[in-house]
Formats: C-alpha cells, structure tokens, sequence
C-alpha cells in the first residue's frame, strides 16, 4: 500500500470516529432519559442518588450481574452492557449540582 493511500484511509478512519462520538453522546442521552423519572433530568437530582458527573459503568455492571433484589438490579439488566457504557459515559458528562 502507497503512503498517500495509507493516509487517505487514516483520514477517513478519524473522519468516522470523529462522527462516531457526537452520535454515542445522543445514543447515550436517550437511553438515560428513562433515569431521569427516579434520579432527575440528566441525573441531577431532586430525586434518589445523584447519578450525573459519575462514572456508574462498574456500578451498573456489579448491579445487572451481581443483583442483591433491588430497584436498580431490575433497571440495570433492562440494558446490554453497551448500552450501560452508552449511558454512563453520557451521564459522566453532565454537571450534578454537588449536593449528594
Ligand atoms: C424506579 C426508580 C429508578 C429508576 C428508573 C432508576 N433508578 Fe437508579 N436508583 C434508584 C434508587 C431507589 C436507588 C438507591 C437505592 C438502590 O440502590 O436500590 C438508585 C441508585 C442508583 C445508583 C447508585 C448510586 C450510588 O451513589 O450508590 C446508580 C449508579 C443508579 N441508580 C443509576 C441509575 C441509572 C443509570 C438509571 C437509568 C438506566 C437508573 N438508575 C434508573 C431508583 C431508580
């Protein structure tokens, strides 16, 4: 393969991850959407645990595998884990207010 093909594919490549992230960020919004009933729009609250500015991914993966009977054994394992990575990648991003 000749350099400025390598190049054109490597361009192309970064093109696609670049497109890639804003899309994750609203698959990741809509899929935490559905937290918001319990844990306030976007996790911050009023409401249970503040979930927004965390990073939930273990927390999310320990519940769905490991479920002790709660509320949120039941939500976590409503997802595929990518799509818990999805939501708590999103959720990591968004301000909490820094009361919980
Ligand atoms: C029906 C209400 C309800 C919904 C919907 C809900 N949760 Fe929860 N969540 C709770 C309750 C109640 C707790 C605290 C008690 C417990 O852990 O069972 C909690 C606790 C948590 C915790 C632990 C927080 C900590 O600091 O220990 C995380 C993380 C969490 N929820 C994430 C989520 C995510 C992400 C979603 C959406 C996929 C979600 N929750 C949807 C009710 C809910």
């Amino acid at each position: 393969m000749d350099i400025s093909r390598f190049s054109r594919a490597a361009l192309a490549g970064a093109a696609l991850l670049v497109a890639a992230a804003p899309a994750n960020a609203e698959s990741g919004r809509l899929l935490a959407s559905q937290c918001a009933q319990c844990h306030g729009t976007n996790g911050a609250g009023p409401g249970f645990e503040q979930i927004a500015g965390k990073d939930l991914f273990n927390d999310l993966i320990e519940m769905k595998y490991r479920p002790i009977e709660g509320i949120m054994d039941r939500q976590a394992s409503g997802y595929t884990d990518e799509q818990l990575r999805l939501i708590s990648d999103y959720l990591s991003t968004q301000p909490g207010t820094g009361d919980d």
